[in-house]
């Protein structure tokens, strides 16, 4: 039997959460849930998750995984809120992420001197994720592929005909994720993303971001075969060498997120916010640089 799938857009960042169902058993996970985060009045809130709690509420469904697709750099993940909210009522819901996380707060955590607040072993997951490893939605089956090269964390989640795959591919038109993030690399990219295409072409691609011009709808899935004939960036056709010369290339003239910052200080967390202190401040670390 196949997930049910009902997505979920995060306007303010282009993001997409999933809330993936069994409907033989209303077992569900959600995948890669958004704190509501604004960035100049450090206003946290908790609209969007709340709306796909409600959703998995509405249909009767028992929330039994919280999933990281990685550890994004564009929006704060509700993982830790929804996991406490679960708990508050009863529920028991397990965050899972990619074992490569550890590689990321091991990094992030020197880039914001953390080094003595956060342990660096994936501690703050209930899960950890490796390539190959399975685990049931109630009664289906999930098989985790791991796909780095976005970031050394990248993981795809196979369910069925569906498959997850955060941020290794974009909508046909737009093409692939960025390579330049600490731990990314264009050709391991690459090679992801072939295991992505050996899929079976009807496979459906549920995606982590979408970019609509105005007035048009955003795209949560895809096929196999739409990406295979159709990625702007990537066909079944295109060499590891082009590819690669083309990433390089595109990344280059990218600018750094808005989020980068608040986003990889909490999501290496788990989401958690960084603790408050005696009189209740929580505040966010800002790298500064100079020339
Ligand atoms: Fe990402």
């Amino acid at each position: 039997m196949n997930a049910n799938v009902q997505s979920f857009f995060h306007a303010a960042t282009s993001a997409w959460t999933h809330l993936v169902s069994d409907p033989a058993t209303r077992a569900a996970a959600v995948i890669d849930p958004v704190l509501d985060f604004d960035l100049s009045s450090g206003q946290v809130r908790h609209d969007s998750a709340y709306g796909v709690l409600d959703a998995a509420r509405g249909q009767g469904l028992r929330i039994d995984w919280i999933l990281e697709t990685h550890a994004h750099a564009d929006h704060l993940t509700a993982a830790q809120w929804m996991r406490e909210a679960l708990a508050a009522q009863g529920a028991r819901a397990a965050i899972g992420i990619g074992a490569g996380i550890v590689t990321v707060q091991r990094h992030f955590r020197r880039v914001f001197a953390l080094e003595e607040e956060l342990a660096a072993d994936g501690s703050q997951f209930d899960r950890l994720l490796a390539d190959g490893e399975q685990f049931r939605i109630g009664s289906l089956q999930v098989r985790v592929l791991a796909t780095p090269g976005h970031t050394p964390d990248g993981l795809s989640y196979l369910v069925g005909d569906a498959v997850f795959v955060g941020d290794t591919l974009f909508a046909p038109r737009l093409g692939t994720a960025r390579c330049d993030f600490p731990g990314g690399d264009a050709a391991t990219l690459y090679r992801s993303i072939q295991r992505l295409y050996a899929l079976p072409d009807e496979t459906r691609i549920f995606l982590c971001h979408d970019y609509p011009a105005a007035g048009d709808e955003p795209e949560c899935v895809t096929t196999v075969a739409a990406q295979k004939s159709g990625n702007a960036q990537l066909r079944a056709d295109t060499s590891e060498a082009d590819y690669v010369a083309f990433r390089t290339r595109r990344d280059a003239t990218l600018a750094v997120p808005r989020l980068l910052y608040a986003a990889l200080q909490v999501n290496i967390r788990a989401g958690a916010l960084p603790p408050a202190d005696a009189e209740g401040r929580r505040l966010l670390r800002l790298p500064v640089t100079l020339d």
